[in-house]
């Protein structure tokens, strides 16, 4: 049990890498906070970890006390995210884990620099550096309360580090892989850590929707097909490989590890 008695607050845990991350760190022990600008994917998150079998067995110590709760949080709001660490302290004793994994893609497929509008540009600002911007506040201010220490994990991007995947969308990513580093280096005397998974592309999410593509099927089909040969080990990425290198990065077994950022890309970076 990697993370067994810890307490984690995980931001877009209603999709893809978050509820794949909450589900895998509840399976480990811990106690999740599912947050989420859709309340509906963060409370089948949490039914959905309810129904993991029990580390203890159904009749356990713990009993029937709940392992996750779902709160409506929109990252690019302070107020919110501030209120979604709270809870997870006062539900459940503590805090110990802040995953700031929620993101927003570029608005239209394949849109270019020329493109975007400055309010395309403010909404990807926004969510995806201005989100992580405030998860990584409050959870520093949080762990310096409480003493102790705390880890920090944020979902960047192979975007963030080559031009992949639109122009505005990777100069956010690029700001959450320097805040990160900043965030390690400034926490460390704390016992802060602070990393970051990069993935590259990952078509079965709902971010592939949320970025204008269709998510039947068949389209689902011809892009894993695309990004899995844009990959050396030739498949695409899943929300499951992210989740696996997340439980990792937040876990003790990483504990001489910050200010890494770990790309989970099948090679794509090392081409
Ligand atoms: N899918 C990819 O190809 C890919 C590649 C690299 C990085 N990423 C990053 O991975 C992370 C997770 O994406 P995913 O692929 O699981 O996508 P997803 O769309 O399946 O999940 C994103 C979740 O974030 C939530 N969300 C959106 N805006 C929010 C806000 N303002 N506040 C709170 N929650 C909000 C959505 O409701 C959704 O549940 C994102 O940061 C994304 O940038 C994705």
């Amino acid at each position: 049990m990697l993370l067994d008695g810890k307490v984690a607050v995980v931001t877009g845990a209603g999709s893809g890498v978050g509820r794949a991350s909450a589900l895998r760190f509840a399976a480990e022990g811990a106690r999740v906070v599912c947050a989420d600008i859709s309340l509906d994917g963060a409370e089948e998150t949490v039914r959905e970890i309810e129904k993991l079998e029990r580390p203890d067995g159904p009749g356990g110590p713990s009993g029937a006390a709940a392992r996750a709760v779902a709160v409506r949080c929109d990252v690019s709001v302070e107020a919110d995210v501030a209120g979604a660490l709270e809870h997870a302290a006062e539900r459940f004793g503590t805090l110990d884990i802040v995953f700031n994994n929620a993101g927003v893609p570029t608005p239209r497929l394949g849109a270019k620099l020329e493109d975007h509008s400055v309010e395309d540009f403010d909404r990807l600002v926004a969510v995806n550096l201005r989100g992580v911007f405030l998860g990584s506040k409050h959870a520093v201010l949080r762990f310096k309360r409480q003493g102790g220490g705390g880890v920090i994990l944020n979902t960047g991007s192979v975007a963030g580090i080559v031009a992949w995947g639109g122009s505005v969308y990777g100069a956010t990513k690029g700001g959450v892989h320097q805040l990160t580093r900043a965030v390690a280096i400034e926490g460390a005397p704390f016992g802060i850590r602070a990393n970051a998974i990069c993935p590259a592309g990952m078509p079965y999410t709902g971010f592939m929707t949320a970025g204008g593509m269709g998510s039947d099927e068949e389209t689902t089909a011809a892009l894993a097909r695309q990004t899995g040969a844009n990959h050396p080990l030739g498949r695409p990425i899943t929300a499951e490989d992210c989740a696996e290198a997340a439980v990792f990065l937040v876990s003790d077994r990483a504990a001489n590890i910050t200010g890494v950022l770990l790309p989970v890309d099948g090679g794509y970076l090392a081409r």
